[in-house]
C-alpha cells in the first residue's frame, strides 16, 4: 500500500522507531473519517517497507459494535474539539448527552469513544462499553493481521520472481556456452576439413611415388597454417571462458548444487536417469565463481547421463555428492555408465578430444581449467561395481 500524504508521517515513524505508528484521522475517498495502522517490516536489519492498514470508524462501529448495544446506546467516535467523526445508533438524528467517553487507541491523536445511552443508566452502560472497546481493538488487531499475511504473501512472491529471474539470467549464460560450441564448430570446420584434404593430398602422392620435396613442403605448410588457424579459434574460446569478469563470491555449495540438481533435472527424466545426491551437512562456504561452478557440475552431470544410454535403465543413477575435505570440500559425480578405457582416459582432458558421434569435446577440458583456475584438482577414478567418478576439489 502506498502511503497517502496522511500516513507519511506515520511511516517515518514507524520506520523510525520500529514500532507500530497511527496516523492523524483523514477523511477517505467516500467521505468517511479513518485513521492508519502502519507496520514496518525489516529484513534482516534493513527497512524494506511497510504495511497500512486504514481502519474506517464508521465501519469499524458498523462492524464491531452488536446491534444489542446499537439498540440502547448510542457510540460514536469524538475528536477533542466534540465533533462527531462516526457513530452508530438506533436513531441517526437522536441527541444524547455522552455518558462516558475513553480515549481511544491510538492515544494522542485526540480520538474518543464516546457512548451515551438512549434511556435509563444501568450497569449494563459500563459493561457493554468493555465488549466495545474490546471488540474494536480485537477486529483492528485482526484486520492488521490479515493485511500483514497478504504482505508476507507478496514479499515472498516478489522475492521468488526475482530468483526466477536471476536464474533466467544465469541459463541465458548457460545458453550462450552451447552457442558458443555451435560457433565454435562451425569456426573450425573449414580449417580442419581443409587439413584433412591436405594430409589426404600429401598421402595419395606418398603412396603413388610421384612427388618433389617441393611439391610437398608446399602443401605441408598450407596444412600447418590452417592448424594454427584452428589453434586461434581455440584459444580465442579460452580466453572467452578465462577472461569473463571473475566473479568469485562466497558459494553455499549445498544450494548450488540443489540448484544444479533441480536444472538438470528435465534432461535426467528425458535419458531417464535417477538423480541422487549426498550433501554432507557440515560443508563449509568455499570461494568460488558460482556460474563456473554451476558450468562444471552441468557437463560432468551430462557426461553421466550420456555415459549411461546403454546402461539398463533400472541401473542408471547419477549421485553427486559433496563433502568436507581438507581445507575445503569434495564434489564427485558418480555415474553406472560405460567407464573408461585406458586410451581415451589419456586424451580425455584434450581439446576436442571426443568418443560421440555429436561430441565437441571441448567439456571436461573447459571443466578442467576452470577447476586449476579455483586451485582446485579435477580427477577421475573407475567406480566400484561399474561407471565412472569424476571428482574435483575446491578450496
Ligand atoms: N562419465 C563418463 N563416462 C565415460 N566416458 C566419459 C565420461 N565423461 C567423459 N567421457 C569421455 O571423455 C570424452 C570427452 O568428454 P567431453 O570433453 O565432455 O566431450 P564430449 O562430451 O563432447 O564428448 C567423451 O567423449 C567420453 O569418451
Ligand atoms: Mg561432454
Amino acid at each position: 500500500v502506498s502511503p497517502s500524504r496522511d500516513d507519511e508521517d506515520a511511516v517515518s515513524l514507524a520506520r523510525l522507531t520500529g514500532r507500530r505508528a497511527y496516523s492523524m484521522i483523514h477523511t477517505t475517498h467516500n467521505g468517511g473519517r479513518a485513521f492508519d495502522i502502519v507496520v514496518p517490516i525489516f529484513t534482516g536489519d534493513r527497512f524494506s517497507g511497510s504495511v497500512t492498514v486504514t481502519i474506517a470508524l464508521t465501519a469499524m462501529l458498523a462492524d464491531a459494535v452488536p446491534w444489542w448495544i446499537a439498540e440502547q446506546h448510542r457510540i460514536s467516535f469524538v475528536n477533542s474539539a466534540g465533533t462527531t467523526l462516526a457513530s452508530k445508533s438506533r436513531v441517526e438524528t437522536e441527541e444524547a448527552e455522552a455518558d462516558y467517553t475513553l480515549a481511544f487507541d491510538p492515544p494522542g491523536h485526540g480520538l474518543y469513544l464516546a457512548i451515551a445511552p438512549y434511556r435509563t443508566k444501568t450497569s449494563l452502560v459500563h459493561n457493554s462499553l468493555v465488549v466495545a472497546i474490546v471488540v474494536l481493538a480485537l477486529l483492528s488487531c485482526a484486520s492488521l493481521l490479515v493485511a500483514y499475511r497478504h504482505m508476507r504473501g507478496r514479499i515472498r512472491a516478489e522475492e521468488m520472481t526475482r530468483r526466477h529471474s536471476e536464474k533466467l539470467a544465469r541459463n541465458a549464460r548457460l545458453i550462450t556456452m552451447g552457442e558458443l560450441a555451435s560457433t565454435l564448430a562451425h569456426e573450425l570446420n573449414q580449417p580442419l576439413s581443409a587439413i584433412e584434404s591436405y594430409a589426404t593430398g600429401c598421402l595419395n602422392k606418398l603412396d603413388s611415388g610421384d612427388y618433389t620435396a617441393n611439391e610437398m613442403r608446399a602443401a605441408l605448410d598450407k596444412l600447418s597454417v590452417q592448424a594454427r588457424r584452428a589453434g586461434q579459434v581455440v584459444h580465442h574460446v579460452h580466453e572467452f571462458v578465462s577472461r569473463r569478469e571473475p566473479k568469485i563470491g562466497v558459494v553455499d555449495v549445498a544450494a548450488l548444487l540443489r540448484d544444479t540438481l533441480a536444472f538438470i533435472a528435465p534432461a535426467a527424466r528425458r535419458y531417464d536417469v535417477t538423480l541422487q545426491s549426498e550433501i554432507a551437512d557440515d560443508l563449509p562456504n568455499v570461494k568460488a565463481d558460482q556460474i563456473l561452478l554451476e558450468q562444471v557440475l552441468l557437463n560432468l552431470i551430462r557426461n553421466g547421463f550420456e555415459a549411461m544410454v546403454e546402461t539398463p535403465p533400472e541401473d542408471r543413477v547419477l549421485t553427486v555428492s559433496v563433502m568436507r575435505r581438507e581445507g575445503g570440500i569434495e564434489i564427485a559425480v558418480a555415474d553406472r555408465g560405460c567407464g573408461i578405457t585406458p586410451e581415451i582416459a589419456e586424451r580425455m582432458f584434450m581439446p576436442f578430444v571426443s568418443t560421440k558421434p555429436e561430441g565437441m569435446g571441448m567439456g571436461l577440458n573447459i571443466c578442467r581449467s576452470i577447476i586449476e583456475s579455483h586451485r582446485g584438482r579435477l580427477w577421475t577414478t573407475p567406480r566400484p561395481g561399474g561407471g565412472t567418478v569424476f571428482a574435483f576439489t575446491l578450496g
